[in-house]
């Protein structure tokens, strides 16, 4: 294990969802390590989905004590302010995390164009570049997913793999550690500030808590996504520090579930039953109905091995659900 006391690092979209656990992680395994959070933050502009341009909350980082930067990773003006520093590690997670936002030019400004900035900073500092990729460069194709074979099915899918293609060419120019990290359905402490995007583990659990009946596409029992807990994500980043060997690798549990599942699990951790909700699926078209990620070789090269069924994620989760309903929703 690294020991990452005294090292510097950089966490881009450190005040979203996944780097926000991230920078406690640190902070709390590593409390010498130099921290510094670099996120563009909310703002109220949205695009044209109706969704925010970014997601980063400063409740994320209450009782983070190390440096936050606000700064737009595709301004380069902003980046420049990171100069200051000399990083050993970078946690590239800063992102349109939006997976239904359909302008493609800022998306790939803002996935691809910012991630070739962050590669140059990375060889410049002699820095491992970690950064998060995403199980849907896979698109509809039918699992287990395997790196090497993708189709993406909307932009966002597509501005990864292009990052992914992007890190592949740099893994040829360098012997610095670059690891991609395909993560799949992420849920989690500290996801409410994204609002609609966040997981459906949150949306039912507050929709249940809120006395509601949980609203479920029709067929949820046979929509099957690959569902990871945040701490596992956490894992393979550190796991991904001291990788055998530089590549771009699956991050999911390697087994699918229902969403009919996350709401029968959350049912009884919560004590409640009630009837559920069907309804149309708007996204059919775009729409992943089974992922399942092949971690054998996240597995070999770095070290990792889930440690979260859905159903010990869900439990793990119970109390960041009800803490979100207590402060922000009655
Ligand atoms: N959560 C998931 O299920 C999931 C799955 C696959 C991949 N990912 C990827 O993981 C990473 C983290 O995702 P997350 O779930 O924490 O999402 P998030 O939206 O909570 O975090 C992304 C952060 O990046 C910041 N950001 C956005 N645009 C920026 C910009 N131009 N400059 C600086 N900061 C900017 C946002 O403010 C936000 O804090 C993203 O790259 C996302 O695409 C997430």
């Amino acid at each position: 294990m690294i020991d990452f006391n005294r090292k510097t690092i950089l966490i881009t979209g450190g005040a979203g969802f996944i780097g926000s656990n991230l920078a406690f992680y640190f902070q709390e395994k590593f409390p010498e390590a130099k921290v510094i959070v670099f996120d563009k933050f909310r703002d109220e502009s949205r695009f044209s989905n109706g969704n925010r341009t970014s997601f980063g909350h400063f409740k994320n980082l209450i009782g983070f004590q190390g440096e936050i930067i606000s700064g737009d990773i595709t301004n380069k003006e902003d980046l420049a302010r990171l100069n200051d520093f000399k990083f050993d590690y970078i946690f590239h997670q800063a992102a349109i995390s939006d997976t239904t936002v359909q302008d493609q030019k800022i998306m790939i400004d803002t996935n691809l164009n910012a991630f070739r900035d962050l590669l140059q900073m990375a060889k410049r500092h002699k820095a491992a570049m970690i950064y998060a990729s995403s199980g849907a460069v896979y698109g509809k194709l039918p699992a287990p997913h395997k790196v090497g074979v993708e189709a993406p099915a909307n932009i966002y899918g597509f501005s990864k793999l292009a990052m992914d293609y992007l890190a592949y060419e740099e893994m040829k120019k360098t012997d610095l550690p670059i690891v991609g990290l395909r993560y799949f359905n992420v849920y989690g402490p500290r996801e409410y500030f994204k609002e609609k995007t966040a997981s459906m583990v949150l949306q039912f659990g507050l929709q249940l808590l809120r006395g509601e009946k949980p609203r479920l596409f029709e067929g949820s029992d046979k929509i099957k996504r690959d569902f990871i807990f945040v701490e596992d994500v956490i894992q393979a980043n550190i796991k991904a520090c001291f990788a055998k060997k530089s590549g771009v690798y699956n991050v999911g549990t390697g087994k699918a579930r229902s969403f009919k599942d996350i709401v029968d699990i959350l049912c009884k951790e919560l004590g409640i039953q009630r009837e559920y909700e069907y309804i149309p699926n708007p996204y059919v078209k775009q729409y992943q109905f089974f992922t399942e990620a092949d971690i054998a070789p996240t597995c070999e090269y770095l070290g990792y091995e889930p440690n979260y069924s859905l159903e010990e994620g869900i439990k793990a989760d119970i109390p960041y659900i009800k803490k979100i309903y207590d402060e922000e929703i009655v």
